[in-house]
């Protein structure tokens, strides 16, 4: 079984980028299980607190340890990655749960290129693997698809399928 860890850089209830993920875990094939984490509790990077017990962040690191890959999904603010999600990167860091780590990411929006952009250089920065074959953008802005309406989209539910499949097999080879 393969275990993928998926963050959502939006916290907004109604995100395209949560509801991909949570789309992508119910249709995630036999032999893959995706498990939705959470960044909202992250407290804002301060290095000053790194020695101390922050509960989410002790969370989120066990879960990227155990996860086999990690797929990010964010929004582009102010074309830049969302605060939300550069925070949690910026806490992932100092560890050692991130580097070498393959990672997956799903833009749900042709035109956010420049956060998209910057979030490459950033996972490269932190020695992850970026699989390319299995990054995907998914036209979802303006389209009022929530994760159910993701899923009985065929259209893109056929994506979303063919590329966890595609992170599947990248993260069983190695
Ligand atoms: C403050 C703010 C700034 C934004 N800046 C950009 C931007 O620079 N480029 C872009 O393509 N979309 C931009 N957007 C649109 C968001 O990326 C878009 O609404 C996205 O769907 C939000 O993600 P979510 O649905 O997962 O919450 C911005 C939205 C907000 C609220």
């Amino acid at each position: 079984m393969i275990h993928f860890l998926a963050l959502s850089g939006s916290l907004c209830k109604s995100s395209y980028n949560t509801a991909v993920l949570q789309a992508m875990a119910t249709l995630a094939p036999d032999g893959i299980a995706i498990q939705i984490g959470s960044i909202a509790e992250l407290p804002l990077f301060n290095p000053d607190l790194e020695d101390q017990p922050i509960p989410a962040l002790e969370l989120l690191r066990s879960q990227l340890q155990q996860a086999d890959g990690l797929i990010i999904a964010s929004p582009e603010y102010a074309h830049g990655v969302s605060g939300p999600l550069k925070n949690a990167l910026d806490w992932l860091v100092s560890g050692t749960e991130f580097p070498y780590k393959p990672v997956m990411l799903v833009n749900t929006s042709p035109r956010a290129s420049h956060a998209l952009a910057s979030l490459r250089e950033i996972i490269t920065t932190m020695s992850g693997q970026i699989v390319e074959p299995a990054c995907i953008t998914v036209p979802l802005l303006g389209s009022g698809l929530d994760a159910h309406g993701i899923v009985e989209n065929q259209a893109i539910a056929e994506v979303l399928v063919d590329a966890v499949k595609t992170f599947g097999e990248v993260c069983r080879e190695r």
